[in-house]
């Protein structure tokens, strides 16, 4: 009778023992496989575009990935699906690489247009493919609007509407 008690308090003891390192170790896996505070914060970049010369190519970092903003002038035509308006002016959001094979194109001030070194593809100032081998145009990386703050890496109204014109 007493070994019999005894055991089954050993029993539960062990049990009780196994069951908090259970969840101990459940929450140490939640920990490892929640992306770190860092990872999270670097999803997003904020930029001002009030100051932006118009025409001057303007290159921020977005996951690690280069991003043209390139404000238009007066005289540079906006093409439907490819800019947005941000106060008087019209803007390229764009991915800064090649959609051949990567690399990162070149803006020409004075020919208003884009011309990537490695293999002589051309792209307009909206990033439109126009010559050799890149297959689509530049992409448009997700961006939210708020004034004149663009916040890339949201998928905000102005984007949705853009994408819809594509
Ligand atoms: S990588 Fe740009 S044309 Fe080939």
């Amino acid at each position: 009778m007493i070994n019999e008690s005894r055991r089954g308090f050993v029993g539960k003891a062990f049990g009780a023992v196994a069951g908090v390192g259970a969840v101990a170790s459940l929450v140490a896996m939640k920990k490892t496989w929640d992306p770190l505070p860092s990872v999270m914060a670097a999803g997003f970049t904020v930029v001002d575009v009030s100051n932006m010369e118009e025409n001057k190519l303007n290159i921020v970092v977005w996951r690690g990935k280069p991003i043209f903003v390139l404000k238009y002038s007066a005289d540079m035509k906006p093409t439907e699906g490819r800019n947005v308006k941000i106060g008087d002016n019209y803007f390229s959001v764009m991915i800064g690489l090649c959609t051949h094979l990567g690399c990162i194109p070149a803006y020409r001030e004075d020919k208003k247009d884009f011309k990537c070194a490695c293999h002589g593809g051309k792209y307009t100032d909206a990033g439109v493919q126009t010559f050799g081998p890149p297959p689509r145009p530049l992409d448009i990386p997700p961006f939210d609007l708020d004034g004149t703050t663009l916040t890339l890496g949201k998928d905000g109204a102005a984007y949705k509407e853009l994408m819809a014109k594509a």
